[in-house]
């Protein structure tokens, strides 16, 4: 791992066998003024978290769980573009790896077979408006068997061993998911000629979010939207490059959401 990291932003992995969640190990590190850029590795979470609040299953020597702690000192306003970032990489990670393809699912999942195999959480400290520290929480299920699973979880979600019958070595798919990531940080992540000011370049991110649009389960169909303050109905069709979903609704509206929990409807 050591000489993979040094051609790389990270400077170290810190590897644990078991934490509270990876991604608040990782941000207190980054609270506590630890340098960045690291990476947070445990074997199992007692407090995995997913969006809205929701436990993420995190059972020992089974699956990814981690978190990439950066310091981008990018504008809050295109930093919503590091959740597309991410899901492309570890899409290019898995296949790199594994062979097999991914989809995605707006905002933030990774879906194989329709059902979910992986998710991101992104958390960030702002100040002024700039993004000063994020933690990229990224948990794979890579070898989880579906028994294993809870009963909410059990015929949404797969892992990778469940949908080909292999055992993966983990560390691999780290490994290559860490590589995209770097490479497509580093080509998005821009500085100003007097080199005070960090910016995601424009035509890397409009090209990231076509990658997602490509991969998007989402898209052209029908689909309901929970956001913190409704629900949305009517049919997906597009992202732009904001990353909102546009969605013409059923009395014939178009609504871009930033932020919701997307149900696709048969
Ligand atoms: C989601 O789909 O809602 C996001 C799931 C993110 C899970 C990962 S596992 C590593 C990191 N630590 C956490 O507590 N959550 C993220």
């Amino acid at each position: 791992m050591r000489n993979f990291l040094s051609d790389t932003i990270f400077k170290r992995i810190i590897r644990e066998e078991q934490v509270g969640s990876t991604n608040d190990l990782a941000m207190s590190l980054l609270d506590s003024d630890e340098e960045g850029d690291f990476v947070v590795l445990a074997d199992s979470q007692t407090s995995g978290r997913g969006r809205r609040g929701r436990t993420w299953h995190s059972p020992p020597g089974e699956n990814i769980y981690m978190s990439l702690a950066i310091r981008p000192n990018v504008r809050l306003s295109r930093a919503t573009i590091l959740t597309f970032l991410t899901g492309v990489a570890v899409c290019n990670g898995l296949r790199a790896c594994t062979g097999l393809d991914m989809n995605l699912k707006w905002p933030n999942d990774i879906i194989f077979n329709k059902r979910k195999i992986g998710g991101i959480l992104i958390e960030t400290r702002v100040d002024r408006d700039v993004v000063h520290a994020a933690v990229v929480g990224i948990g794979v299920n890579v070898n989880s068997g579906r028994a294993g699973f809870p009963r909410e979880i059990k015929d949404s979600a797969t892992s990778l061993s469940i949908e080909t019958g292999l055992t993966y070595e983990r560390d691999e798919i780290v490994l290559s998911v860490l590589k995209e990531f770097d490479s497509l940080f580093c080509n998005a992540l821009k500085r100003d000629t007097t080199g005070t000011e960090t910016y995601i370049d424009g035509s890397v991110a409009r090209k990231l979010v076509r990658k997602w649009r490509e991969r998007d389960i989402t898209l052209g169909n029908s689909v309901s939207v929970v956001t913190s303050a409704e629900t949305i109905s009517g049919r997906a069709v597009d992202i732009d490059e904001m990353c909102r979903l546009k969605v013409l609704t059923d009395d014939g509206h178009e609504r871009l959401i930033h932020s919701g929990d997307v149900t696709l409807r048969i």
